[in-house]
């Protein structure tokens, strides 16, 4: 009999036609674009897989449900703060993520999101389109250049070093900050020096958040924090909203303590505050990292490879702490 796997997302399905053969898989109905939780948690002891989205959460009592068949859950996403990881470990449940594929779209939309800010591009376009609005001239609209500036990596995982790369082919310098400095190699390959967080905040000109978030990264970018950065820094988040504290940040941005900012995740989910709404230097996407025809599939194939792979033998991306 075929392992059963429950998609919890409407997805493209060219990614997904090796695991479609091999094993018996449910999406959500043609036309609908999740199944809902309570969904979920009627239909879960009927499957081996669950393959959940970053921003589903799967809980110790949505696991214990699944018991005793469910074997993985497989998120399709390289963040798992959505997955209590504790309670999957002690229930024996293994969990895994897609790192691969969410590389580097994250990195290019943070290399956007920053030359977005710093040369003013969504501030212009907006103002351009309304009647009088944007005023011509050469000391009108003016931003920052890039080149020769120094970019700050809070993480230095892949991302981060995806994004060091786009960095440095721009001409600029980079600085890091990271649980454990990183092997001199990839600093080198990088052209990235290891700083502490203090330093980093002080020093930099954009500052880009690329840490996981857990209790430890929580509101890791606050009053305090923001207060050390340059008053022509640009903050940079495209990790997740959390690790940012939102409203400390947009009052910062209205008394234009700092210069600006890119955000592609925002602390209350969907709900952007007001507060950032009403500013004309933050520059909002939502959760547009991956957000590309090719990257659905990539992550598609990944995530199969990952269930597969449990099964048959072979590497997985396993997550083993959360
Ligand atoms: C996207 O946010 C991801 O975690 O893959």
């Amino acid at each position: 009999m075929k392992k059963r796997v429950l998609v919890t997302y409407q997805m493209f399905k060219e990614g997904y036609k090796l695991l479609m053969e091999k094993f018996e898989v449910t999406f959500p109905p043609e036309g609908r674009e999740t199944f809902t939780y309570d969904e979920v948690y009627e239909m879960l002891p009927q499957y081996d897989v669950l393959q959940s989205m970053f921003n589903f959460p799967v809980d110790r009592k949505l696991m214990e449900r699944g018991l005793p068949r469910l074997e993985l859950v497989s998120n399709y996403a390289v963040g798992f703060d959505n997955i209590d990881i504790p309670s999957a470990l002690e229930l024996g449940i293994t969990v895994t993520n897609t790192p691969g594929p969410v590389t580097e779209p994250t990195a290019e939309l943070a290399f956007g999101l920053m030359i977005a800010v710093a040369r003013r591009i969504a501030d212009v376009d907006h103002r351009l389109r309304v009647p009088g609005a944007l005023k011509w001239g050469l000391l009108e609209n003016l931003g920052y250049s890039m080149c020769g500036k120094t970019l700050g990596i809070i993480g230095m995982g892949r991302i981060g070093q995806a994004l060091a790369r786009r960095a440095k082919a721009n001409c600029m310098n980079v600085i890091y900050h990271n649980r454990n400095r990183v092997d001199p190699e990839i600093e080198q390959e990088n052209g990235a020096r290891y700083v502490s967080f203090e330093e980093l905040l002080k020093d930099a000109d954009f500052v880009s958040v690329n840490v996981p978030y857990s209790k430890a990264t929580y509101h890791m970018i606050s009053t305090g924090q923001i207060a050390l950065m340059k008053p022509t820094a640009i903050l940079i988040n495209t990790a997740r909203g959390p690790i940012v504290d939102e409203l400390a940040l947009a009052q910062a941005l209205k008394e234009h303590r700092i210069y600006g900012a890119g955000l592609d995740v925002f602390e209350f989910g969907d709900m952007v505050s007001q507060e950032l709404l009403e500013l004309d230097n933050v520059v909002l996407t939502p959760h547009l990292g991956t957000q590309t025809f090719d990257v659905r599939n990539e992550m598609a194939a990944f995530v199969s490879r990952n269930i597969i792979n449990f099964y048959e033998g072979g590497p997985v991306s396993r997550v083993t702490r959360q």
